[in-house]
C-alpha cells in the first residue's frame, strides 16, 4: 500500500460550523427520476398532455404516441416547425422516503437540460438554466418531503429565445440566419445548445427541448463524489496518475473530513488517504498524485498496438456517505510537435502527433451527432459506427464543434478501438456573444466537460471551435467593417475565458483555439492568423466542388487536412423509409428538400459528369437510383485520390516548405438523416462506397499510383503502419520520417512488439520488396503484359517507380489508352502480397466498357452471421456493387473491379439470417449496367 499527499484544496467557503459527520444516521442515497413513460409532457396551445420518457425530447415523445409521423419522413421537418416554436413542459410526481427527505443535503441533479428551462419542485422554483452542456445540482433540501412530491421542468422554445436574445443584443452577433437552403432556424449562436439542431448543410432543423441526460436526487450528509477524473502522466520516466475527485458538498459545512481510496486491481494498487474537502460556491475538488511503482502496458492507437486499459475505482467515505466511481485509464503520452521543418525558418512549422514517442500519421474522419434526437443513440449504435471506423483502419476522429460533447459510451468505445479523438469545443461557424452571463456559463461548461472527459486516453487534443478563426478572417459573416469589435470578442471567448480553464484542467494535451488554424503561428499573429488556411502551419479544411477531384494535382499540400470531402447520396435502401414512390426522380421536390448545401445537387451532378456518363434511362426511378450509385462512385474515387495524395506527402518536403503532411481526416463519417451528404456511413448504418474505399486508401502498407501529369505514372509506397523516427538532414535541417531500420532503434523506442525481431520483420516486409504492374484491356480478362520492379524505401512514403504512360500502353499493345487498366501488387521477399491497387489511364466516360452480366452464384454460411458470396461475370466489370436489401450488414469489400471471371466476398450480417434469405435479397450491378 502506498500513501500519498493531498496536493490541493479548493479555497474554503463561508460557513458557520463543522459537523462531525460520523454522528449522522442517514447515508448517501440516489433517487433516479428518469425512466420509461414516467413523466408527463404538455403543451398549452395544443392541449397535448401525454406520458413521456426521460431522457427524451418532445419529438420522440410525440412519435411514441403516434401524434406525429416519423419526423425524418419526406419534408416532415418543415411540417413540424411549430413544435420548436412552442414551449414544452415535463412534469411528474415522485415519492421520497423519510431518510432521503431528512438528509442534511438533498440535491436535484440534472445532468443535462435542453436548453432554456426552469425547474420547480413542490411549487417552488429551484433553478434555471440556458446551457444544455452544463450539469446542475439544484439544492432542494427542505423542499422535497417524505411521501408525494412534484417536479416541473418548464422549457421555453429555443427558437423564440434565440430570436429574443438577438433582439436584446446591443450589436449583431452574426451569422443571424442559416442560408435558406438549410431550411433552418436563426440565431442558434445565442444559445449554448447543439448548434446543428437549428439545421446544418447536412441536416434538418429539429430544435429539441427535453431532459436529455439523467436526472436524480442526491441525498447525503456532508459530501459525495460527483465525478472523478484522472490523467496518467510520465514524470521523469515514471508513470503517475493525477486523480481529481470532484464533490457535491453540503455547503453548510466549512469542511468535510473523509477518506479516499484508489484501487487499480490489475496493478495490485490500493491507496488510502485521509482528505479534507472544502467548498467554494458548491465546487469542491481534491487532487491526488498517485505514483505507480510497476510497469504498465501502454495504450496504442488502432494499427500500432493494443489498447491496454486499466480499471480504476475511487471511493470516498465520509461518515455514512460512501460514494465511488469506476472508469478505465490508459497509459500513453501525446505530443503535438510544432518544430521548424528545416533550418530555413520561412518554411514553417511541422504539425503532427507523437504518441508514446513515435510519430503517427492520423488516418481519420469527422464525427457529427449520430441522431437529431440524442435519446435514440444507443451504445450498440455507437459500437457499430466506431467498430466500422476501426475496421477500415481509421485511427483518429475529430468530434466536430457544432454537435454535442459526446457521451461516456462514445469515448469509452474510442478508448477500446484505439481511435484518437480531436475534441472540438462546441462552437461552430459563427461569432458568439461575450456578455458576462454568457461567458460565465461557458466557463462552467468548459470546466465540467474537460473534467468529465480528460481521463480518456483516446482524446489527444482540444480545439476551441470549428472554423471561426477562418470565418472571421475571411469575412464569412460580413464583419469586415467592424473587425476589431468581433476580433476582441473572439479573443475574449477562446483566449481569455476558455484557454486558462482548459490549460488549468489539463496540462497533458494542447489546446488550439480553432480548427483549422495555424496553431502556434496563429497565436503569434494575435490568435487570428492572416491566412488561417496556410499550408505551412497547422491544419486546413479543403472544399472545392468545381474542380476535378480525381486529379491529385488540384489538392493542396498542408501539414494536415482535418476536413475534406465531397457529397454522395445515401444508399438507396436507406431512402425507403423516408421517400414516397414519387420521390424517386432526379427533379422531384424531395431531392431538393434533402439537399442542404447551396447548389449541392448541381455541383454533385457536374462532378459525376466529369468522369462518368449519367444514366439515360427513360424510367425516372431507375435513372435516380442509378444516379445514387454514380454519386457514390464519384465520392469514393475523389476521396481515395485526395486521401492517398496526403499520405504520399508525409515524408516529402517541397522547396517552398510545403509537405510533411501528417494527417488526413475526411469529412464526414456518419449521417444525421437520409440525404445526399459527405458521410461514408449513412444514417441507417449502411456503408457507402466511400467507406469500403477507406479500407483500401487507409491500409497500413499502401501502394499508391497516380498520374503525375497526363503522361507520367508515378508509384509510391507508403508504410506509415510501421514504427518510424524523425531524422533531420545534417546540412539543410530538413525533417523526414524514416521507418526504424535496426534493432537499436526499436529497443530504444516504446514499440509494442512482443519481440524485436517481429517488428523488424514487419518493417523489412513493408520497406522493400517487388512491385508488379499488370496491364489489361477492358475487352478481356487476359492480362496484356506485366512489369516487375524491386524497390526499397528509406522514408515512410516515397516514389518507387515512374514511367511514361504512352510507353506502357505501347509496350503492352493496349490499343487505346482509354480502355487500359493497370493493376498493381507488391510482395515481400517470400512472395507474400503486401498491397494491391489499380489505376485507370482514362476516366470511365471515355472508355468502351463491355456489358458485363454479373451473377451471384452461391451463398454459404460460414458462421452464424458470416457468409461467403460467390459472384461471376462474363466480362471485365467496374465498380461492382453488391447490396443486401433489407438484410443489414456489410460486405468485406464493395465497389471493386472484376478483372477475373469470379470472385468471393464475405458478408457480415448485423442480425441472424439464413443463407437463403440473404441470397434472395442480394443484388449486384456494375458500371456497364447504368450507362
Ligand atoms: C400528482 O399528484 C397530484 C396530487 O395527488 C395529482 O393531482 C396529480 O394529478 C399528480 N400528477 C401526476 C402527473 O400524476
Ligand atoms: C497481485 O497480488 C496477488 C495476491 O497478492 C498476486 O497473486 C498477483 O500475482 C499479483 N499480481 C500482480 C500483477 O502483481
Ligand atoms: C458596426 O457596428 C456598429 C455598432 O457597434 C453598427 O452600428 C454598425 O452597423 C456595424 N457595421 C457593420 C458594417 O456591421
Ligand atoms: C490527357 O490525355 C488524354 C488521352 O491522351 C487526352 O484526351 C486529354 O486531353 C489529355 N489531357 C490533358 C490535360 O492534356
Ligand atoms: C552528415 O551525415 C552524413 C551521413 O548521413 C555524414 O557522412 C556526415 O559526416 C555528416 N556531416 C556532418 C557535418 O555531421
Ligand atoms: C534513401 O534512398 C534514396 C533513394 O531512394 C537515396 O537517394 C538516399 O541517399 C537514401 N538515404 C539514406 C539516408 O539512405
Amino acid at each position: 500500500m502506498f500513501w500519498f499527499r493531498v496536493s490541493l484544496l479548493i479555497a474554503t467557503g463561508i460557513s458557520q460550523w463543522m459537523l462531525n459527520t460520523n454522528s449522522l444516521v442517514n447515508s448517501y442515497e440516489q433517487v433516479p427520476l428518469d425512466g420509461q413513460l414516467n413523466w408527463m409532457l404538455s403543451e398549452a396551445s395544443t392541449g397535448v398532455n401525454i406520458p413521456a420518457s426521460v431522457p427524451g425530447s418532445m419529438y420522440t415523445a410525440l412519435l411514441a404516441k403516434n401524434l406525429i409521423q416519423d419526423p425524418l419522413y419526406r419534408d416532415n421537418d418543415n411540417k413540424y416547425v411549430w413544435l420548436g416554436n412552442s414551449d414544452w413542459t415535463y412534469y411528474r410526481n415522485f415519492t421520497v422516503s423519510k431518510s432521503v427527505a431528512e438528509s442534511s443535503k438533498v440535491l436535484l441533479v440534472c445532468e443535462g437540460l435542453d436548453t432554456v428551462a426552469s425547474v420547480m419542485v413542490n411549487g417552488k422554483s429551484v433553478g434555471d438554466t440556458d446551457n444544455m452542456f452544463v450539469r446542475h445540482a439544484f439544492d432542494v433540501t427542505g423542499i422535497v418531503k417524505e411521501g408525494d412530491n412534484s417536479i416541473i421542468v418548464g422549457f421555453r422554445s429555443a427558437v423564440l429565445e434565440a430570436l429574443e436574445r438577438d433582439q436584446k443584443s446591443s450589436y449583431e452577433i452574426p451569422p443571424n440566419c442559416p442560408p435558406p437552403v438549410q431550411q433552418g432556424q436563426c440565431h442558434v449562436n445565442q444559445l449554448r445548445k447543439e448548434q446543428c439542431s437549428f439545421s446544418w448543410d447536412w441536416g434538418p432543423s429539429f430544435p429539441t427541448q427535453g431532459i436529455w441526460k439523467p436526472i436524480y436526487l442526491n441525498a447525503f450528509s456532508a459530501a459525495v463524489v460527483q465525478r472523478v477524473s484522472a490523467i496518467p502522466k510520465k514524470v521523469s520516466g515514471q508513470w503517475q496518475v493525477d486523480v481529481d475527485v470532484i464533490f457535491d458538498v453540503n455547503e453548510d459545512l466549512t469542511e468535510v473530513k473523509g477518506q479516499v481510496q484508489v484501487d487499480v486491481p490489475a496493478l495490485n494498487l490500493t491507496l488510502v488517504q485521509d482528505v479534507t474537502v472544502s467548498s467554494s460556491q458548491g465546487r469542491a475538488k481534491v487532487v491526488l498524485k498517485v505514483p505507480l511503482a510497476r510497469d504498465v502496458l501502454l495504450w496504442w492507437p488502432n494499427g500500432y498496438g493494443l489498447q491496454n486499459l486499466y480499471q480504476m475505482t475511487v471511493t470516498f467515505t465520509s461518515g455514512s456517505d460512501v460514494s465511488s466511481r469506476s472508469f478505465k485509464v490508459g497509459f500513453r503520452t501525446v505530443e503535438l510537435i510544432q518544430d521548424p521543418v528545416s533550418s530555413d525558418s520561412k518554411k514553417g512549422l511541422t504539425f503532427y502527433f507523437r504518441i508514446n514517442g513515435l510519430p503517427v500519421f492520423l488516418k481519420g474522419s469527422n464525427w457529427i451527432p449520430a441522431d437529431n434526437f440524442q435519446e435514440r443513440i444507443t451504445r450498440d449504435r455507437l459500437r457499430f459506427l466506431l467498430q466500422s471506423t476501426a475496421a477500415v483502419g481509421i485511427n483518429s476522429m475529430r468530434v466536430w464543434g457544432g454537435g454535442v460533447y459526446e457521451s461516456e459510451d462514445f469515448y469509452e468505445l474510442c478508448d477500446e478501438f484505439g481511435i484518437m479523438v480531436w475534441q472540438d469545443l462546441m462552437f461552430s461557424v459563427a461569432l458568439y456573444p461575450t456578455y458576462d452571463g454568457f461567458l460565465q456559463s461557458v466557463a462552467t461548461e468548459i470546466r465540467q466537460q474537460v473534467q468529465r472527459l480528460k481521463h480518456h486516453p483516446s482524446i489527444i487534443l482540444w480545439a476551441g471551435n470549428n472554423e471561426n478563426e477562418k470565418g472571421l478572417r475571411q469575412n464569412w459573416f460580413k464583419t469586415q467593417d467592424n473587425f476589431t469589435l468581433y476580433y476582441n470578442d473572439y479573443v475574449k471567448l477562446y483566449v481569455t475565458t476558455i484557454k486558462p480553464i482548459v490549460n488549468g484542467e489539463d496540462d497533458s494535451r494542447e489546446y488550439l483555439l480553432s480548427s483549422p488554424s495555424n496553431a502556434k503561428e496563429s497565436e503569434k499573429e494575435g490568435y487570428v492568423a492572416k491566412d488561417p488556411g496556410s499550408e505551412l502551419y497547422g491544419d486546413i479544411h479543403f472544399y472545392e466542388n468545381v474542380v476535378d477531384q480525381w486529379n491529385p494535382a488540384v489538392f493542396r499540400v498542408p501539414r494536415m487536412a482535418s476536413e475534406y470531402g465531397i457529397q454522395g447520396w445515401c444508399n438507396n435502401e436507406s431512402l425507403a423509409s423516408v421517400f414516397a414512390p414519387e420521390d424517386y426522380s432526379m427533379d422531384a421536390p424531395m431531392i431538393g428538400h434533402r439537399q442542404h448545401h447551396f447548389n449541392g445537387n448541381a455541383e454533385m451532378a457536374a462532378e459525376v459528369a466529369l468522369h462518368i456518363d449519367l444514366s439515360t434511362s427513360s424510367d425516372a426511378a431507375v435513372k435516380f437510383t442509378d444516379y445514387i450509385y454514380l454519386t457514390q462512385i464519384n465520392q469514393a474515387m475523389s476521396m481515395r485520390t485526395q486521401s492517398e495524395h496526403y499520405r504520399r506527402y508525409q515524408s516529402r518536403l517541397l522547396s517552398d516548405g510545403r509537405g510533411l503532411t501528417m494527417g488526413a481526416l475526411y469529412w464526414q463519417l456518419n449521417d444525421i438523416w437520409q440525404a445526399p451528404t459527405w458521410a461514408s456511413i449513412d444514417y441507417e448504418g449502411r456503408w457507402k462506397m466511400l467507406h469500403y474505399y477507406a479500407q483500401h486508401f487507409f491500409q497500413p502498407t499502401l501502394v499508391s499510383p497516380y498520374l503525375q501529369d497526363n503522361n507520367t505514372l508515378n508509384v509510391y509506397m507508403v508504410v506509415d503502419g510501421v514504427p518510424s523516427l524523425e531524422r533531420r538532414d545534417n546540412v539543410t535541417g530538413e525533417l523526414r520520417f524514416e521507418p526504424m531500420s535496426d534493432i537499436d532503434d526499436i529497443k530504444k523506442s516504446s514499440v509494442p512488439a512482443p519481440d524485436v525481431s517481429d517488428t523488424l520483420a514487419a518493417i523489412n516486409k513493408a520497406t522493400s520488396g517487388r512491385l508488379t504492374l499488370t496491364m489489361y484491356n477492358y475487352a478481356s480478362f487476359t492480362p496484356l503484359k506485366s512489369w516487375n520492379v524491386d524497390y526499397s524505401i528509406n522514408t515512410t512514403a516515397d516514389s518507387v517507380y515512374t514511367a511514361s504512360v504512352s510507353q506502357l500502353v505501347s509496350e503492352a499493345n493496349c490499343a487505346s489508352r482509354d480502355n487500359c487498366f493497370l493493376h498493381f501488387s507488391t510482395a515481400d521477399k517470400n512472395n507474400a502480397v503486401t498491397s494491391t491497387t489499380w489505376l485507370f489511364l482514362s476516366y470511365p466516360k471515355y472508355s468502351n466498357l463491355p456489358r458485363a452480366q454479373i451473377k451471384v452464384v452461391a451463398v454459404r454460411n460460414i458462421s452464424p452471421q458470416v457468409f461467403e458470396v460467390d459472384i461471376s461475370s462474363d466480362a471485365f466489370a467496374l465498380y461492382v456493387w453488391l447490396s443486401a436489401g433489407d438484410v443489414l450488414g456489410r460486405f468485406s469489400d464493395n465497389g471493386f473491379h472484376l478483372h477475373t471471371p469470379t470472385a468471393t466476398v464475405k458478408f457480415y450480417a448485423a442480425n441472424d439470417v439464413t443463407a437463403a434469405k440473404l441470397q434472395e435479397n442480394l443484388k449486384v450491378k456494375s458500371l456497364s449496367d447504368v450507362q
